[in-house]
């Protein structure tokens, strides 16, 4: 669509546009088109090795802050299909839908709810001017059929959240760990929505990836936990992603936008090139999962407390984020196109690097000889072969050093090792840091322990 085209184009002030990201994304490896080879299938996108990387980074980082930091959150990893009434309880089945109208000239589909109040109004395609339909209600949830008899009585769903897999699983968890009021259960796994508008790269897709977290408390101490949560995350986005701060901002929901079971909601919202989008909701959800699933399975599904012997559903605070979305937010907020001072022919140098926090970064470090003669690239593989135990580590002899170092720079590598004739004389490497170009001269004996402070006590500057 022409409008979506515009939009990818536009820049913020590091030099970010949609369309450069997803350029670098398939050009170093991160995202490719998903059967790309048949022509690609609309809106479908696979991770290729940097990507992947990434992905699983952001992944990793998530549990550990969720569930390896907290005493008192478990993990979780619930199948992808699902019981059908779980969907008609969770009323996904009779509300999970968007209102869709067709362009009769035209044919594009738009979600009705998407469209200015005007175009609404007039019933006008906003692409040709040609005549748009009545809204049709259009169940978001992919079906199919579970066995070989395709009837009425075998359909399942992909699932459209993952939350629902940890609400089923309420008493499980309870009767089988020790934890207590209040705990929580996370998980991390895909998820499936036939989107009408599948737009902006990974941003929106048929398929993707949550990583969602169920906190339950009791009831009238939802309110304190709520705001806990809203501040852990976004902290979390802060300190841990290394996300810029102008880039971030809360959105509450409105009496509109807020289910009718919720009693308050905020979006942590990015802002991209285009606009601020959602990135995660936190969520205050009552009991309303839980009792609509004692009431659809016919068995109570309520806690004990025994901190007081009082017996009740307990309430629910949901952190609800995107992975795939994450590692979009991740590039766009690290791509930073920068003059460095003049080419050779007096045109400005300018160099494409993704600040990345080294959490993230698909490279740590990469190693490299200055030259691959003179038993520089041995020692250099030697060193690599040290430092991949306990980093991601990327081996690379071809081509200029400073070349070198700009592809580590556009992948979001945030330290250089390079091995010199010098290296054989006094035991000791240069290590490049990618943000500040500074380069220092560090012992090989202290190397790791140096990298694993820099990591540590990262800031981004940017
Ligand atoms: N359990 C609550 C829930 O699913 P949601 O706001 O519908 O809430 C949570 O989804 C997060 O999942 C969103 O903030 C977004 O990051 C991600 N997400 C939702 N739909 C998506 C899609 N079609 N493609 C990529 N990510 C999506």
């Amino acid at each position: 669509m022409a409008k979506e085209k515009k939009a990818n184009t536009v820049t913020n002030q590091y030099g970010a546009s949609m369309e450069k990201i997803v350029s670098l994304a398939k050009r170093r490896g991160f995202v490719y088109p998903s059967s790309e080879i048949y022509g690609g299938l609309s809106a479908t996108w696979d991770y290729g090795p940097l990507g992947s990387e990434l992905k699983n980074n952001i992944q990793n980082i998530w549990w550990k802050e969720m569930v390896r930091m907290h005493d008192n959150i478990v993990g979780l990893d619930a199948a992808i299909m699902m019981h059908p009434r779980t969907w008609e309880a969770s009323g996904h089945v009779a509300n999970f839908s968007d209102p869709l109208v067709d362009c009769k000239a035209c044919k594009t589909r738009f979600r009705e709810d998407k469209l200015d109040p005007e175009t609404i109004k007039s019933k006008t395609c906003p692409e040709c001017g040609g005549e748009l339909t009545e809204p049709r209600q259009f169940n978001l949830m992919f079906s199919t059929h579970l066995g070989p008899v395709q009837d009425s009585g075998s359909i399942v769903y992909l699932r459209p959240e993952t939350a629902q897999g940890i609400f089923v699983n309420f008493k499980n968890v309870v009767d089988t760990t020790r934890v207590q009021i209040p705990f929580g259960i996370a998980q991390v796994g895909k998820a499936f929505r036939n989107e009408i508008t599948t737009k902006n790269f990974i941003f929106r897709t048929c398929e993707f990836e949550q990583m969602e977290m169920q906190f339950f408390v009791k009831p009238g101490t939802e309110d304190e936990w709520f705001d806990y949560w809203k501040k852990e995350r976004m902290a979390y986005y802060l300190n841990k992603l290394g996300i810029l701060e102008e880039n971030l901002r809360f959105h509450q929901h409105g009496p509109n936008e807020l289910a009718f079971y919720a009693k308050d909601a905020f979006d942590v919202e990015y802002q991209y090139p285009f606009g601020w989008e959602e990135q995660e909701g936190i969520h205050s959800r009552t009991d309303y999962d839980l009792s609509q699933h004692s009431k659809f399975c016919g068995k109570e599904v309520n806690y004990l407390d025994q901190s007081d012997n009082s017996r009740y559903i307990p309430y629910v605070i949901e952190t609800s984020a995107g992975l795939t979305r994450s590692v979009l937010v991740c590039l766009m907020d690290a791509y930073h196109e920068e003059t460095i001072g003049e080419d050779k022919d007096g045109k400005p140098d300018v160099r494409t690097v993704l600040h990345l926090h080294p959490n993230v970064a698909p490279v740590t470090v990469g190693i490299m000889p200055l030259v691959k003669k003179d038993g520089l690239a041995e020692l250099a593989l030697d060193v690599e072969k040290e430092l991949r135990e306990s980093f991601n580590t990327f081996y690379d002899q071809g081509g200029a050093i400073g070349r070198r170092y700009r592809r580590m720079d556009e992948i979001g590598t945030p330290f250089c090792v390079t091995v010199d004739y010098d290296t054989k004389e006094d035991k000791s490497v240069t290590l490049r840091f990618r943000d500040s170009m500074e380069q220092v001269r560090v012992p090989l004996a202290e190397l790791e322990n140096r990298i694993r402070r820099e990591i540590k006590n990262y800031k981004r500057v940017k």
